[in-house]
């Protein structure tokens, strides 16, 4: 196995800003000497300043002693130039995202540091490979993609190019590890993982909020309280900034050569034009301005408890629905599996979405009284679902399915009638591209969810989460998803294609 860099090899840091003070915090509390530089005067010595009062807040909370406090203090200083790097073992360069200013930096470390020094870049959207080019050595560069704050976020990319060697990855790999690190590694390619992987969380949300599935509220909640995401798609893009995460949705988008997977979102433009860019502007799916509440998710009413539930089958959502009715003492009967059929009362059938509108399902299966229900991560748990009714369905039917949820403890949000709801569709996408980047070689199935768990705190690895849904299914549900709209932005990739027809979970 590959050794981590010793605690002996020098790390140096270039750009002393967000990103690189917190990667210097890193390597100097893990026991490196650092060395931290950055071209606006003063930039580097204030930066240590403030990771020196890190580390003493952490040990007055009692996350290490005063005197390694200090030790670690001790260990960071500022440089002045370039030159002033030559005794690095591992340079990590995190300026500003620009291709040609980190190729210069590049070049003009090459000049001084030994032959053995490893060079990193922290770039979360440069090509490595293309950085790399630059180098009279390109197989000493790797990405080394920490996520923000890097002190505390758990994750690394390491990113290899196509000239980058296998020991320069692996000794990277090994150092995040022994720096407390999680690092996967990733072939450099648009977004690496994290960034390409998480980008249908947004995607969807956005689709479905143009096409008028429900408020930002609503949608935001029903993917807290159901789909278990620690914030909504919306609350989180607005902590983000739209700019931000405009301009990561349209690099991607572009260096796939306009692949309508990533295609970007009108609505967002907007808001970018508008200069609503988010909590840090004040204004943007919501507003920030003093005095103003937070719109509340829509919920129905509490309607009529219905008297005739049935609950059919073992499926994971139909076993929740029994115990929750049991628990709030409702009375229910349980069938055998009647089809996909989760329950019934009042003539109505609840179905779990599979991609379908429900307006489809109740043609297609001759059932107008339909009623579709959401996923959740946990149907055990969830504190809110969404559902959606047929055109075809009648308004008492439609009420029984919604008391009967009411009933079972769920604060139920009724969303007009898109197909495959949102929990549904965003997992079933994360989890395709999540294929797609595996089938490309990009990352393995293990790194893939690690990544999306740590690097931006999913409930579940996606990948993990088509396991449990079954890949069947979300291969239907991608599929319908793709008759409805007829884009290719849903094709099913071809990894979820192969597990269906050998039914083999992904591991
Ligand atoms: P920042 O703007 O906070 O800091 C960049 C620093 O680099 C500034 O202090 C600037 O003075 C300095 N700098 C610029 N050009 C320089 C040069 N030629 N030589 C020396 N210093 C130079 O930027 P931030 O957010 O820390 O990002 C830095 C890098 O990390 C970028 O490549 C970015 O894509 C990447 N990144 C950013 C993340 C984030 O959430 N902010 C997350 C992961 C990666």
């Amino acid at each position: 196995m590959t050794q981590a860099l010793s605690t002996h090899t020098l790390v140096a840091v270039i750009g002393a800003g967000a990103m690189g003070a917190g990667i210097a915090q890193v390597a100097a509390a893990a026991g490196h000497g650092v060395k931290l530089l950055d071209n606006r005067p003063g930039a580097a010595a204030q930066a240590i300043a403030g990771i020196c009062a890190q580390f003493e807040k952490m040990a007055a909370k009692g996350k290490m002693s005063a005197e390694a406090a200090k030790a670690a203090g001790e260990r960071l200083q500022a440089a002045e130039q370039v030159a002033d790097l030559a005794d690095a073992g591992l340079v990590v360069e995190a300026i500003v995202e620009n291709l040609t200013i980190k190729q210069q930096l590049f070049k003009d470390l090459e000049a001084v540091v030994s032959e053995g020094c490893i060079l990193a870049s922290n770039t979360s959207s440069i090509s490595i490979t293309a950085i790399g080019a630059a180098l009279s050595k390109p197989q000493r560069l790797a990405g080394l993609h920490f996520f923000n704050p890097a002190p505390l976020m758990a994750l690394v990319e390491v990113v290899s190019g196509l000239a980058t060697a296998l020991e320069v990855s692996d000794t990277l790999i090994a150092t995040a590890a022994a720096w407390g690190k999680t690092p996967v590694h990733a072939k450099s390619t648009p977004g690496f993982i994290v960034n390409r992987v998480a980008r249908p969380y947004y995607a969807e949300a956005l689709r479905v909020l143009t096409e008028g599935g429900a408020d930002c509220a609503t949608l935001d909640a029903v993917m807290r309280e159901a789909g278990g995401f620690r914030m909504g798609p919306f609350e989180l893009m607005d902590m983000i900034g739209h700019d931000v995460n405009f301009a990561v949705t349209n690099s991607v988008w572009r260096a796939f050569f306009n692949d309508p997977r990533f295609s970007p979102s009108l609505i967002q433009q907007d808001l970018v034009d508008a200069g609503f860019l988010g909590k840090k502007s004040g204004r943007g799916f919501y507003n920030y301005q003093d005095g103003t509440d937070k719109p509340l998710p829509a919920t129905v009413p509490a309607l009529a408890r219905p008297h005739d539930i049935v609950v059919y089958g073992q499926s994971a959502a139909a076993l929740a629905l029994a115990n929750r009715l049991q628990a709030n003492h409702v009375s229910f009967t349980q069938a055998h599996a009647l089809g996909d059929t989760v329950a019934t009362a009042g003539g109505a059938t609840l179905r779990i979405t599979d991609g379908r509108t429900a307006t489809r399902c109740a043609f297609d299966l001759q059932t107008p009284n339909t009623v579709l229900m959401d996923l959740a991560l946990d149907y055990g748990k969830a504190t809110r679902l969404a559902v959606s009714v047929a055109a075809q369905c009648d308004e008492a039917a439609a009420n029984s399915a919604i008391g009967l949820l009411q009933a079972a403890g769920f604060a139920v949000s009724q969303l007009q009638d898109i197909p495959g709801l949102i929990v549904m569709r965003t997992v079933a996408m994360l989890a395709n591209e999540s294929a797609d980047a595996v089938n490309q070689g990009v990352c393995d199935a293990a790194a893939v969810d690690t990544a999306m768990r740590l690097g931006v705190n999913y409930p579940c690895g996606p990948l993990t989460w088509a396991n449990a849904i079954g890949i069947d299914t979300v291969s239907t549900v991608l599929t319908h998803l793709a008759q409805t709209y007829g884009e290719d932005r849903y094709r099913t990739s071809p990894l979820i294609q192969h597990h269906v027809f050998v039914q083999k979970a992904f591991s």
